[in-house]
C-alpha cells in the first residue's frame, strides 16, 4: 500500500531512539524527508546517518531540550532552516517517570508535564501555520495510561490524559484549517523507556525486575510487548493522506491491553 508520503516533510520529536526512531525509519522508507529532534547530538547523528542510508532520503537533526519554550523554538527554527515547510508533525518525545506517589515531588510532576504536555502544545501551536499551508497532519504519540490509571504511573497517566484532551480539541481546529489530528496510544513497547519504567515500578513495588515484568505482562493479557516498528506502522498510517477520514481519534495500538471502551 502506497501511503502517499513521498516527498513530504516530517518532524519527529524523540526521533533518535525507540518509537520515534522507528517512526522516522518508516516515514523515510515511505519517501518522506525527516527532521529528528532530541537532546543527545551523537545519537541523533548516528540515527540520521542510518535512516538516510537505508532510505536515500534527507534526514536532518536538531539537538534541543523540548522541556523549555526556547528548546521548542530551536526545533521550529531548525525546521525553517532545513526545509521551510512541514507536512507531518509527530509529537512523540516523552520521559515521564514512574514511581511511588509520595516520593515524587512537584519538580518531578513539572518535569513530566514540561516535556510531554507543554512540548506537544508548543510545537503544535508554532508549527500550525506550516501544517495548515500544507494541509498536513499531526500524530500525537501518547499512551494507553491516558485511560488506565496506575498507582505507580500517576504522572504519566495525568500527562497522557491531558495530551489526549488537547489532541481532541486540536482536532477541532484541524477541521477548520484542514489539518488532520489524531492520537496514537501505545501500550508497553520494548524501548529504553520501557526498560527504565519497569525498573522504577519493580523498585516501587519491592519486587525483582523479572518477577515484576512477568506480573505486569500477565495482568495486561498481552501476548507480548509491542515492537517499535509495530507502533511506527500505525503512526505512518495516521500521518498518511489515506487515513484522512480518521480525525480526532484515539487509536490504541496496545496489544489488547486496554479493556475499556470509553
Ligand atoms: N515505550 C513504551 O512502553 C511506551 C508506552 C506508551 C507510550 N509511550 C510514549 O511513546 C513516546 C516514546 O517513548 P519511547 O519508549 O520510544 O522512549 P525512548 O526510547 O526513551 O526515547 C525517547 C526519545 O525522546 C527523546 N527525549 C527525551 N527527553 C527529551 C527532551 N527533554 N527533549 C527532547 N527530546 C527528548 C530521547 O532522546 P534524548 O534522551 O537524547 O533527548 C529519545 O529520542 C513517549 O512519549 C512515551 O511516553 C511509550
Amino acid at each position: 500500500m502506497d501511503l502517499q508520503l513521498k516527498d513530504k516533510v516530517a518532524l519527529v520529536t524523540g526521533g533518535s531512539k525507540g518509537i520515534g526512531r522507528a517512526v522516522a525509519e518508516r516515514l523515510a522508507a515511505e519517501g518522506a524527508d525527516v527532521l529528528l529532534v532530541a537532546r543527545g547530538k551523537e545519537v541523533l547523528e548516528k540515527t540520521a546517518r542510518e535512516v538516510a542510508k537505508a532510505s536515500g532520503r534527507r534526514v536532518e537533526i536538531c539537538a534541543t531540550d523540548l522541556r523549555s519554550a526556547q528548546g521548542c523554538a530551536a526545533a521550529v527554527g531548525a525546521l525553517g532552516q532545513a526545509f521551510g515547510r512541514l507536512d507531518v508533525l509527530i509529537n512523540n518525545a516523552g520521559a515521564t517517570q514512574s514511581g511511588d506517589f509520595f516520593q515524587q515531588d512537584d519538580a518531578v510532576w513539572e518535569d513530566g508535564f514540561a516535556l510531554k504536555f507543554y512540548g506537544y502544545v508548543r510545537l503544535s501551536r508554532a508549527l500550525w501555520p506550516l501544517l495548515k499551508a500544507a494541509q498536513g497532519s499531526v500524530v500525537n504519540v501518547i499512551g494507553a495510561a491516558s485511560k488506565t490509571p496506575n498507582v505507580n504511573f500517576m504522572i504519566g497517566g495525568a500527562v497522557n490524559a491531558a495530551c489526549a484532551n488537547f489532541t481532541k480539541a486540536l482536532a477541532g481546529l484541524g477541521l477548520r484549517d484542514g489539518v488532520q489530528v489524531n492520537a496514537l496510544h501505545p501500550g508497553p513497547v520494548v524501548t529504553d523507556r520501557l526498560n527504565a519504567l519497569l525498573d522504577q515500578r519493580a523498585k516501587a513495588e519491592g519486587l525483582p525486575r523479572a518477577d515484576y515484568e512477568k506480573k505486569e505482562l500477565a495482568a495486561s493479557g498481552m501476548r507480548a510487548y509491542s515492537k517499535p516498528e509495530e507502533i511506527a506502522a500505525a503512526v505512518a498510517f495516521l500521518a498518511s493522506p489515506l487515513s484522512r477520514q480518521v480525525h480526532g481519534a484515539d487509536v490504541f495500538c496496545d496489544g489488547g491491553s486496554t479493556k475499556t471502551i470509553l
